[in-house]
């Protein structure tokens, strides 16, 4: 009798671990999205899309420079270092000391050679749902479309300075391609020179639906989407609530947050060598409590921005200099352990220039709090709710994995997501910003993945 009880019983709770645990790692239902949000200021009454696309040019007042030169000239109080401590506590403001010198007496004199550069590429601009949308468009010359098959494609991260080296080879015909590309690269709503948009709730979804719109209209239904970074996750999105639209998604960020992937990583941690394509990229995904740690030191930033973006949005808008050290101390740790303690770390691996060109965005279209609040809506409960990483997307889907960069998902944890995997790479060596850092790799990479995406 008592056998039988105890049966009863463990089948019972068996029942209730499965449900329990199904209900946190079954696939979830594609959402409903509503296109056509408004996001312009006020209620729209009457509101009818413009749907004119202008030319935009970066110009700004030398005025508004010299003010800047003036303002890094004033004697401002820095706290030494701790002996020696180099980025350890942040970013090192003996480092910042010298960069700000090169700024206000190297960079900034010439100004208008950077803006020429920023400008070397055709911007556009054009209202979606109520906001003014920019982005860059820049097609293969005639000469290259006679040659190779063009291929629209949406270019997603947060700043657009990252893409210019890409961009200019992704237009270019060269021995090893089959494609070129006709490349739509947007500031995120909220970013650079695109609108913010003006109530709470502009999350991934939100911006997923602006972006899709962009390239419609544009003239795009049919497209390829390439991302790291908030591109990434916007990009995922799209291919999810859109897929029809989708030709292929490529990610250099294939982070994937579900409850199902933490539980492969971890039984995956115990037996690496079944799971990876070779015992090399072990660094790429483990130790798991190195990861673990990775993430905590690296995100308070996410943790401010995600909860109180307004406060820090106010410190950082208030002095030049306070936003070159937040800004620069994300890429100083993208150049990877090993590096990211030199000094001269970021000119090695970027290019200091593009690095200030990036600030500079920032700085004067003074947009660091309303990108920053874009954290704070993707963690609002509404948002997580719909766990989009939990929707399957049909998308052909491939993924580079820069070594310093997030720790990536496994195969077998992305495929639950896209089970169109169709390329899967590691790297050993890169970090965050492969666009800026390795654009050449990222390229063939890319036209790799584009292969078999179009093959499909
Ligand atoms: C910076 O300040 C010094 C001393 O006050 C002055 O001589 C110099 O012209 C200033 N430079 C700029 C770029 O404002």
């Amino acid at each position: 009798m008592k056998a039988i009880i105890c049966i009863v019983l463990l089948a019972i709770s068996a029942f209730w671990i499965y449900r329990g645990v199904n209900h946190f790692i079954k696939p979830l239902p594609k959402p409903e999205v509503d296109t056509n949000t408004y996001w312009g200021p006020g209620k729209p009454v009457n509101y009818e899309a413009p749907t004119d696309i202008v030319p935009f040019e970066i110009k700004y007042d030398q005025t508004i420079i010299d003010d800047l030169r003036v303002q890094l000239n004033r004697t401002w109080k820095y706290t030494a270092p701790l002996e020696n401590i180099k980025f350890e506590y942040g970013f090192n403001s003996e480092a910042l000391r010298h960069i700000v010198e090169y700024w206000r007496d190297y960079y900034l004199p010439k100004w208008s050679k950077h803006e020429d550069y920023l400008n070397s590429l055709p911007h556009f601009k054009t209202e979606i749902q109520g906001l003014k949308i920019h982005f860059i468009h820049a097609k293969p010359s005639e000469a290259a479309r006679k040659e190779k098959k063009v291929v629209p494609m949406l270019l997603l991260h947060g700043s657009v300075r990252e893409f210019y080296e890409f961009i200019k080879i992704l237009v270019e015909v060269s021995d090893v391609n089959d494609y070129v590309f006709e490349v739509i690269a947007p500031s995120l709503v909220g970013y650079g020179f695109s609108d913010a948009a003006p109530r709470p709730g502009f999350d991934a979804l939100q911006m997923a639906a602006v972006m899709r719109n962009l390239m419609l209209r544009v003239g795009f239904d049919k497209f390829l989407i390439q991302g790291g970074d908030w591109g990434s996750i916007i990009g995922s999105t799209i291919s999810t609530l859109f897929p029809e639209n989708v030709i292929g998604f490529h990610s250099n960020m294939c982070v994937l947050h579900t409850p199902l992937a933490t539980i492969k990583s971890y039984i995956a941690s115990w037996m690496p060598e079944q799971f990876l394509p070779a015992r090399f990229f072990y660094d790429h995904h483990f130790p798991l409590k190195d990861k673990y740690k990775f993430l905590i030191l690296e995100s308070g930033y996410f943790h401010i921005q995600a909860t109180k973006p307004d406060t820090i949005g106010i410190a950082l808008e208030a002095s030049p200099i306070a936003l070159a050290a937040y800004i620069m101390e994300k890429f100083q740790t993208a150049t990877g352990v090993g590096r990211n303690q030199e000094f001269n770390a970021m000119d090695k691996t970027y290019k200091l220039d593009a690095i200030l060109d990036n600030v500079m965005i920032y700085y004067l279209t003074g947009t660091v709090t309303t990108a920053g609040r874009f954290y704070a809506e993707n963690l609002a409960s509404n948002s997580l709710a719909l766990s989009l990483d939990r929707v399957p997307s049909p998308v052909p889907m491939g993924c580079a994995r820069f070594q310093f960069d997030l720790p990536p998902a496994l195969d077998w944890a992305l495929r639950d997501k896209f089970p169109n995997l169709v390329h899967s790479t590691y790297f050993n060596q890169g970090g965050h910003f492969a666009a800026l850092e390795l654009p050449g790799m990222l390229y063939i990479n890319f036209q790799e993945f584009v292969k078999k995406a179009i093959a499909e």
